[in-house]
């Protein structure tokens, strides 16, 4: 309780709330749907040193992003200068759309160099969330310490979803090419709905990942989210993955997980929240609330 940790801000919102959870102050690096600012970030954990650093690389969750390798390289070097653990969740690595699956982050660093790094992943992207098999990939060292910690949390990961799990990685090679056609699919069908419901929203494509991280153009978000749960559609309105209440309100996520008909009944919905006449107002009971 009370170090310091960096995450990437947006960030994927439940890694947030395990990190205020656990009272670790959380300092932040700053990503678009166009990337990283290395600089910034360089700086950042040059200035704070923070313990531990937690990055999504591979179609970061929300903006998609995927950091390219030199850039990857300038962040395994600037936390190890720092002594910082760089906790790399690889989760959504192998939802790789339109490019080759990019190679483990810790892979790129010399021999002994990757000693600080802590890659996590599971099966809940290529296969299915209820599926609870995830894993750490650290030194052994650091294997034996969250071996200790996890006793005192839940004892042992189910050994029936292990059971599940391992005909399913067996068969990735297999059933893997299916699930990416299927998400690429309904990737276009998102973006072709949302052009014919909402064209004054913008987004960009990403290169792979679950969702678009759309610029609604006014800072709406948890007011449409809410009156968009009314109409039951669930969305992720922008500030539910700020590392500071109220920011990204110009922003919703929209997962591209559904088939194509209930996706476009979704944008349909939403887009009758945006434009029922009445002016959406700016994040009310939102008193951090940032333009
Ligand atoms: C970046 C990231 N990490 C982890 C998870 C959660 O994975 P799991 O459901 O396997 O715990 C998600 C789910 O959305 C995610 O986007």
């Amino acid at each position: 309780a009370g170090d310091r940790v960096v995450t990437e801000n947006p960030t994927y919102a439940n890694a947030l709330d395990a990190l205020r959870h656990a009272r670790l102050r959380t300092g932040s690096i700053a990503v678009s749907d166009t990337g990283w600012d290395m600089e910034i970030a360089e700086s950042t954990l040059r200035q704070t040193a923070p313990r531990l650093a937690y990055v999504i690389p591979d179609f970061h969750n929300p903006t998609g992003a995927l950091m390219p390798e030199e850039e990857r390289l300038r962040l395994l070097a600037a936390t190890r200068r720092t002594g910082t653990w760089l906790v790399v969740d690889e989760t959504i690595a192998d939802i790789a759309l339109d490019v080759p699956a990019p190679a483990p982050l810790a892979s790129l660093a010399p021999r002994g160099g990757a000693d600080h790094v802590v890659t996590i992943g599971s099966l809940s992207k290529t296969h299915w969330g209820g599926l609870r098999v995830g894993w750490v990939r650290a030194t052994a060292k650091m294997i034996t310490e969250l071996t200790a910690v996890r006793v005192c949390a839940d004892m042992t990961g189910s050994v029936l979803d292990q059971l599940v799990a391992l005909p399913l990685l067996h068969g990735m090679e297999r059933t893997l090419p299916a699930r990416l056609a299927e998400l690429r699919s309904r990737r276009a069908a998102l973006v072709d709905s949302l052009q014919r419901h909402t064209p004054e929203w913008s987004w960009r494509i990403p290169p792979g990942g679950l969702s678009l991280w759309v610029d609604l153009g006014e800072p709406v978000s948890s007011a449409l989210s809410e009156r968009a749960a009314a109409a039951g559609v669930h969305i992720g309105r922008g500030a539910r993955f700020g590392v500071d209440p109220g920011t990204f309100e110009h922003r919703l996520r929209i997962p591209y997980t559904l088939p194509a008909d209930r996706l476009d009944e979704g944008v349909r919905r939403l887009a009758t929240a945006f434009h029922d006449g009445v002016p959406l107002p700016p994040s009310v009971d939102r008193p951090y609330w940032v333009a």
